[in-house]
């Protein structure tokens, strides 16, 4: 690890260990509202298949996670933050959440049928990227499954202070068409690509980007 990616991830972890709590209770329903996210996440659990081991890297409280299991996969979530953690073990005790970076996965290439990345690449600095998307290829079998979840837009978005807590994270917004290039230059081919509009009424400001790609043969 580079110390400047020290510094981006202690800033991650620190940003959501103080607002855990607060995330979890505003994005606790966050798939009961958006039934086309769910469609996504059933397209990908068939993709992947029944049984198919799944990691959910960057899970936060582990909504998805719990959901893909409800669909029938062997999934577990992974995140920077204990504060995350204690919630997503909290809420969801029979399912397995481990500590750690989805830049430096320990697993064992070719070990997982699918990763999700749920909103969880949206702090990675855009150099950081394809290191990240070659991991999440490593660890895929061949023919395994990526579904990627983000903001579109080319402004990153500054959050100061959300909830009152002291502290601060810029939001990265990414175009469609340079994440699929980053992947198919990792090692994927591209299945789906859906840009469903901002649901302004759940708080949205920009068209949320929903990818699905294959780790080549
Ligand atoms: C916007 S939240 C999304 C959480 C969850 N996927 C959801 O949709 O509710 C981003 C999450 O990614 C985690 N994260 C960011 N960078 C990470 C990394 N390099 N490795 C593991 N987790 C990371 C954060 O700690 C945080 O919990």
């Amino acid at each position: 690890m580079t110390a400047a990616d020290a510094d981006h991830v202690a800033a991650t972890r620190t940003f959501y260990d103080a607002v855990a709590e607060d995330y979890a209770a505003l994005f606790r329903d966050q798939l009961t509202v958006r039934p086309l996210d769910r469609a996504l996440l059933a397209g990908f659990a068939e993709l992947v298949g029944e049984d198919g081991r799944v990691a959910d890297l960057g899970c936060g409280p582990g909504v998805v996670t719990a959901h893909l299991a409800s669909l029938g996969l062997s999934v577990f979530g992974l995140d920077l933050s204990e504060g995350m953690l204690a919630i997503a073990r909290r809420e969801h005790p029979g399912l397995r959440f481990e500590h750690g970076s989805m830049r430096w996965l320990d697993l064992p290439g070719g070990s997982l049928e699918g990763v999700v990345s749920w909103y969880s690449t949206i702090h990675t600095p855009l150099d950081e990227l394809p290191a990240v998307y070659a991991e999440f290829r490593r660890v895929l079998a061949p023919g395994g499954h990526l579904l990627l979840a983000f903001q579109c837009g080319d402004e990153p978005r500054r959050h100061e202070h959300p909830w009152g807590h002291p502290v601060t994270l810029d939001f990265r917004r990414m175009r469609p068409e340079r994440v699929a290039a980053l992947l198919e230059a990792a090692g994927f081919t591209l299945v789906q690509q859906t840009v469903r509009a901002a649901d302004t009424d759940q708080g949205e400001s920009t068209p949320q980007a929903l990818l699905i790609a294959r780790a080549t043969e």
